[in-house]
């Protein structure tokens, strides 16, 4: 059962809305007998359904929380999607909850700031990059290939 609950959890500039999703939602669709072929031949690639796009508008953020470590997954302004680990690699914070500008996200605790096309941090204190996962817009439905690192 998913749960979507947005909250704005930011005041500077634009808000991220963040969203917890509890667990993987089955999309209709979600599953077809390609995607079983596919995990069944690359298992560390499994495939995590996140939400409907329409569930995820461009500006906002969603916490997917049925996987460990949690991703966070973008929609930016210009209509791309990322995920990336959603715990900061200086502290544990949410970068779920920080800001969103164009393909960086700033971490709400002590501002480094990701690039999240590479996972790269462009400045202290964060100096070691979050992972990256790629993200498939299929039907209208995002998922993310966790386990399969991109960056
Ligand atoms: S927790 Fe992210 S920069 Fe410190």
């Amino acid at each position: 059962m998913t749960e979507c609950v947005s909250e704005p959890t930011m005041t500077r500039g634009r808000a991220v809305h963040r969203r917890a999703i509890s667990e993987p939602e089955p999309a209709e669709s979600a599953k077809s007998s390609d995607d079983a072929r596919l995990e069944a031949a690359e298992p560390r690639a499994a495939m995590i359904t996140v939400c409907r796009v329409d569930q995820l508008p461009p500006g906002e953020a969603v916490r997917v929380a049925a996987v460990d470590p949690p991703i966070a997954v973008f929609h930016t302004e210009d209509g791309e999607f990322y995920a990336v680990d959603d715990t900061c690699t200086h502290q544990d914070a949410s970068l779920a909850d920080g800001w969103l500008e164009g393909c960086t996200v700033e971490c709400p605790l002590h501002a480094s700031c990701f690039d999240l096309r590479t996972g790269r941090p462009s400045g202290p204190p964060a100096t070691t990059p979050i992972r990256t996962y790629p993200v498939v817009v299929e039907d209208g439905v995002i998922r993310v290939a966790y386990g399969e690192v991109a960056c």
